[in-house]
């Protein structure tokens, strides 16, 4: 550790990955399991939730407003207090790194009796939150943001159903309408994309007895009396998968099997971007899990060409764009993210601190207001740098799989952060690779 407490690991380059891994729990389906359990009908239990910073943030949140939450390993459950039962806090609700808290949360709170107060950390804090704080105001409840941003006060009232059109696809955003939609005064309350984003709070929702209409790029909820408890397994996290599927495709003789994996098709879209690029992903034991498609993945490894990523297929691989940004400069080919300018808001400007993380590396990338281009090299870049995680768990990942990959490895700065989503992920990196 360092004085600031940041801690610098060294990751040495890496001849393969090979083995066998389970990842943790979706983070985007354990943060729905907590929020929506809380407002359930009595008991709620899942197993393969994803333990991490963030959705230890969900739980103390959730239990701050008197639910009940007990986590063991991997198995939790929740004692709801019914859609209108959550009470007031003595203080803010603290949401640390956790975006996706601190954008649903309001829906819910909307619909609830009492004044709520939410903060975050820095990163957090300097995110946009209008995007929630407006369709909220248009369906009656009265929210406060500090300049757009946290610290945020939400009070409930009486809703109306809004038809609200987001100008950006974003699951948060549209999870907070719909939320709120189960407390308004009738129905249906509808949130339209421009392109389809994840749909885990629409499956849950259903699976929990709520009435919903569903076409692509459009939700609609009506509202709710109660929802039911729920039992179910979550699924791993894909976006923990993914860069491990991104070692194993970019080193010779990889071979590594990922078990019981979340597919589903919002989410998963870098499967198909590495596909069309040349990699080699199997899918087996497709089946699903708590209304959540899941398969196991085998990843051999594979020479890549580049490709196009546009504004469509953008939310599906939202959080993967780090990745892709490493897999691109080692593909033959000049490869193109557009449409992307949501990176530039989430845990760190994406767009620059990828491009911070990957020159040491020698790979360039220039940069666009809304995405990136990459010109590739296909062999391992040079390394021997220092990659800064700039507080972002996902730039901790993509620098340390930039550093297996890598001729020199890198010294990355900051690596504590990928407990944000993923706290076992160094000892993971550790055990399936082969030197
Ligand atoms: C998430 C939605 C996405 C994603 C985030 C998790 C969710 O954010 O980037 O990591 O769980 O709904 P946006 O809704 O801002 O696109």
């Amino acid at each position: 550790m360092s004085p600031g407490g940041t801690r610098a690991v060294r990751v040495e380059p890496a001849a393969a990955v090979r083995g066998d891994l389970a990842v943790p729990g979706d983070k985007s389906i354990s943060h729905r399991a907590l929020l929506l359990g809380a407002v359930a009908d009595g008991e709620s239990a899942f197993d393969g939730f994803g333990v991490s910073k963030d959705t230890l943030s969900t739980a103390a949140a959730v239990r701050a407003l008197g639910a009940g939450v007990e986590v063991e390993g991997e198995r939790v459950r929740v004692e709801g207090l019914g859609l209108r039962g959550l009470r007031e806090p003595a203080g803010p609700l603290d949401c640390g790194n956790a975006g996706t808290l601190m954008r649903l949360l309001p829906g819910i709170l909307a619909g609830q009796e009492g004044r709520f107060g939410l903060v975050g950390d820095e990163s957090l804090s300097s995110r946009p939150m209008e995007r929630v704080a407006e369709p909220l105001r248009a369906m009656g409840a009265r929210v406060e943001t500090t300049d757009g941003h946290a610290p945020l006060a939400v009070e409930g009232g009486a809703l109306e159903p809004v038809r609200w059109e987001l100008p950006v696809a974003s699951a948060q955003v549209k999870s907070c309408v719909l939320l709120a939609g189960l407390y308004a005064r009738s129905g249906p309350t509808v949130a339209v994309e421009p392109h389809p984003s994840r749909d885990h709070t629409e499956r849950m929702l259903e699976a929990m007895g709520a009435r919903m209409r569903r076409k692509p790029g459009e939700a609609a909820v009506w509202p709710a009396e109660r929802l039911r408890p729920l039992s179910a397994a979550i699924p791993g996290d894909f976006s923990s998968a993914a860069p491990f599927v991104v070692a194993a495709t970019l080193l010779a003789e990889s071979e590594l099997r990922l078990h019981g994996v979340g597919i589903n098709p919002t989410r998963t879209g870098f499967l198909a971007v590495l596909e069309r690029m040349g990699a080699r992903i199997a899918h087996f034991n497709r089946r699903v899990e708590g209304g959540e498609p899941v398969a196991d993945l085998e990843v051999e490894s594979a020479e890549l060409v580049a490709t196009e990523v546009g504004p469509e297929e953008v939310p599906s691989l939202v959080d993967e764009l780090p990745l892709f940004a490493l897999a691109a400069g080692m593909a033959r080919g000049e490869s193109v993210v557009r449409g992307a300018a949501e990176l530039r808001v989430k845990e760190s400007d994406r767009v620059e601190t990828v491009k911070d993380a990957l020159k040491p590396l020698g790979i360039r990338i220039e940069t666009r207001n809304d995405g990136f281009r990459v010109r590739g090299v296909p062999s391992r870049p040079k390394g021997g740098g220092v990659v800064d995680a700039a507080g972002d768990h996902r730039i901790a990942m993509l620098g340390a799989i930039a550093g297996l990959v890598s001729r020199e490895g890198v010294e990355l700065e900051g690596a504590e952060t990928a407990a944000v989503s993923f706290p076992d992920f160094f000892a993971m990196l550790d055990i399936l690779s082969v030197r």
